[in-house]
């Protein structure tokens, strides 16, 4: 037996190119192409000396556990990979991405509970993904961005109970979606499917079978025909404290925006602010983000006591819920230790230790984009030299100057 073996192994090194590990079998195919069939082999692992021209690999019904990332690199040229019926449950992030050629992808009936999505990017000319029984609980956002060949894509049979907004959009391509089978929470975050299924030329398939396993009161129902009411995106407003407020701590202005937003469910409120320094995310009332510069509060209102120069910059207002996000934005300036000339001083201004709100006329001013508010910081000198009741030390007089860009 063995200089059998001998002799078999002295072939397949003198003829690479038809090398074919003893489980499998190994053909050309009419169009030139080397097909590999490793099906049905009890397999736990990818049988090693396989071609580097092989481009179509079955290994479908073994038992394979986990894939290693270098599991497939001897046959970078794949086209399709089938390994549906195996035992997977782990793939090494890494491992698709060497195949750049891959179309057709089969990880069916296995056990994933995670899949390495960032090797997708690689995969820019697949048009097969099936990924159907598995116990997928996520699919993240962006995930299956850029896939342009995508024409069918089977997330049946997994875990998923939620599926991020515009998680379809970027795949042109893209003509059967399976979803079935999944207990999907039928909260407002999945309310975009139903509409996007409605415009997009996909056909969901089974639509009838994807249905809603929570909340109760929608339990059995199909996802894609919620009652729309429920679910509303936000909508923001930002104003501003445009009388003389708290001064800080320092002797500087107070600034106080307020972002009143709508929306079902009620909206959360987040702030972003660009300064000079850099970008600060504040994701919610109190975090410890904003630290004792920037005071955010549950009822919407941002303060910054003592504004100083170094606190110019765009204020953003995030409002977010379930169906989706909205924010509006203001650009700040402190107008040096000049007062502003009188004729632009806001007029609704002088009732001293009055706040009041100021608010935008305009019905949207998101749309209208940033605004420019700039806060006076009137000095002590000029105080006195000015009616009393309108010019107080760290006097805050917010202004709307109305410009638009
Ligand atoms: C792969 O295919 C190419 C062209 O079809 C051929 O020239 C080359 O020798 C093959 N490589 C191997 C290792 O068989
Ligand atoms: C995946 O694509 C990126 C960017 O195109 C590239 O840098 C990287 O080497 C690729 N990964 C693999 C494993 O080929
Ligand atoms: C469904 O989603 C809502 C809103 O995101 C959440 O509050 C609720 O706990 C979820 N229910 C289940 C059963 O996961
Ligand atoms: C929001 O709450 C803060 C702190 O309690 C308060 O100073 C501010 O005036 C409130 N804003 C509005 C618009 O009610």
């Amino acid at each position: 037996m063995e200089p059998l073996l001998g002799v078999l192994a002295l072939a397949a090194l003198l003829s690479p190119g038809l090398a074919c590990p003893s489980p499998c079998s190994c053909s050309t195919k009419k169009n030139g192409r080397l097909l590999a069939e490793c099906a049905y082999r009890e397999l736990r692992d990818v049988p090693r000396g396989l071609s580097p021209n092989v481009t179509i690999l079955t290994l479908s019904a073994n038992r394979l556990g986990r894939l290693g990332r270098a599991s497939l690199a001897e046959v970078p040229e794949l086209q399709s990979l089938w390994l549906g019926y195996n035992h997977i449950s782990a793939v090494e992030p890494g491992t698709f991405a060497a195949l750049p050629h891959l179309r057709n992808l089969d990880l069916s009936h296995n056990r994933l509970a995670e899949f390495p999505w960032q090797d997708l990017r690689n995969l820019s000319a697949l048009q097969i993904l099936k990924l159907s029984n598995n116990r997928l609980a996520a699919l993240p956002g962006g995930a299956l961005a850029g896939l342009r060949e995508l024409r069918s894509l089977w997330l049946n049979d997994n875990e998923l109970t939620t599926l991020a907004r515009g998680s379809f959009q970027a795949l042109p391509a893209l003509a059967q979606l399976q979803l079935f089978h999944n207990p999907f929470n039928c909260s407002c975050k999945l309310s975009w499917l139903g509409e996007w299924a409605d415009s997009a030329s996909v056909v969901i398939s089974r639509p009838g079978s994807t249905l809603c396993a929570a909340p109760p009161r929608l339990r059995g129902r199909a996802v894609t025909d919620l009652p729309g009411s429920l679910c509303v995106a936000p909508s923001a407003q930002l104003t501003y404290l445009s009388s003389p407020a708290r001064a800080g701590p320092g002797g500087g202005p107070t600034l106080s925006l307020h972002c009143s937003a709508a929306g079902s469910p009620p909206p959360e409120i987040r702030w972003r602010i660009r300064t000079a320094a850099g970008s600060l995310d504040i994701p919610g009332p109190a975090a410890e983000a904003g630290g004792r510069r920037f005071l955010a509060f549950k009822n919407g209102t941002m303060a910054i006591p003592d504004f100083g120069k170094g606190d110019e910059g765009t204020y953003t207002c995030v409002a977010v819920n379930d169906v989706g996000a909205r924010d509006v934005s203001v650009s700040v300036a402190l107008a040096g230790s000049e007062p502003p000339p009188p004729e632009e001083l806001p007029r609704d201004d002088p009732q001293a230790g009055q706040p009041s709100c100021a608010r935008d006329e305009r019905p949207d001013p998101a749309a209208v984009g940033e605004k420019l508010l700039i806060v006076y910081h009137v000095p002590r000198r000029v105080r006195s030299a000015a009616p009393a009741r309108e010019f107080r030390p760290g006097v805050l007089l917010l202004f709307l100057l109305g410009l638009f860009w």
